[in-house]
């Protein structure tokens, strides 16, 4: 086994800020639609404001890294070991079965992943954050009630937010549950607070997907 420097700096600040803050924005976004009264409407709707600048802002950075690192090639779709990691995971796993693609540095997506994260990245988010932007500029509690855009009709808007909201919080039960699906329980979050995952020795001579060779000073051995 090999301790793999997987998830560098700015990924890991990335992932866990952008997960609180789709938390927070579910729990405010949620206080708005009415399904419960913690915080009040008016602060609900102030903060689900704040912290959605703060999301996009967030994406705007990550997109930048993504393309300036040569990350995103990691996310580029295949078919191949598809069905065998689908297998895996719905029956192997429980007979104690091996992963049937290896993690690697350069590597850190199996196929089902990268499938799931791309739809996420071009789907999901998208659909949450255009409706929600929409649903800003349209006539809503603003002091000034300004109305930016008026001819799509605000039920419209709420429908697709509300909906990406919905799908946003599935992804985040099945993600987390998903996590915890790695060589132990607790190796995957574990390797997003720290940036190190103990894999098994990976191939010095693979081909990459970001375009650059493995740093040595990534990689420390550890003898087992
Ligand atoms: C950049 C991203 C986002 C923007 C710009 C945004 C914007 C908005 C706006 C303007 C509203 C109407 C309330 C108000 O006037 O402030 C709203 C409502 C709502 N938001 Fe967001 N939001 C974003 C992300 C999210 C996320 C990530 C979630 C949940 C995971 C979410 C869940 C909700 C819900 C459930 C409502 C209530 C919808 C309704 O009942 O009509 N929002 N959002």
């Amino acid at each position: 086994m090999k301790k793999v420097y997987i998830y560098k700096g700015f990924e890991r600040f990335w992932h866990w800020t952008q997960a609180s803050l789709i938390i927070f924005l579910a729990f405010t976004g949620f206080e708005v639609h009415g399904t419960f009264t913690i915080l009040g409407f008016e602060h609900a709707a102030r903060y689900h404001r704040v912290a959605s600048w703060m999301l996009i802002a967030l994406i705007v950075f990550a997109i930048f890294w993504h393309f300036v690192t040569g990350e995103w090639r990691q996310y580029i779709p295949t078919t191949k070991k598809l069905k065998e990691q689908i297998l895996y995971y719905a029956f192997g796993m429980f007979k104690g079965g091996h992963h049937p693609t290896q993690k690697t540095q350069l590597r850190k997506l199996n196929p089902l992943q990268r499938m799931v994260y791309l739809g996420f990245k071009l789907f999901l988010v998208p659909v949450t954050i255009i409706s929600g932007v929409f649903y800003m500029l349209h006539k809503t509690i603003d002091q000034n009630n300004v109305v930016v855009i008026e001819n799509i009709p605000l039920e419209g808007i709420a429908l697709w937010h509300t909906l990406g909201a919905f799908l946003l919080i599935v992804f985040l039960v099945i993600h987390v549950y998903m996590t915890t699906t790695g060589h132990t329980p607790t190796s995957n979050i574990r390797a997003m607070i720290t940036g190190y995952e103990e894999l098994e020795n990976e191939d010095e001579n693979e081909e990459t997907t970001t375009g650059e060779k493995p740093k040595s000073n990534h990689i420390q051995e550890e003898k087992k």
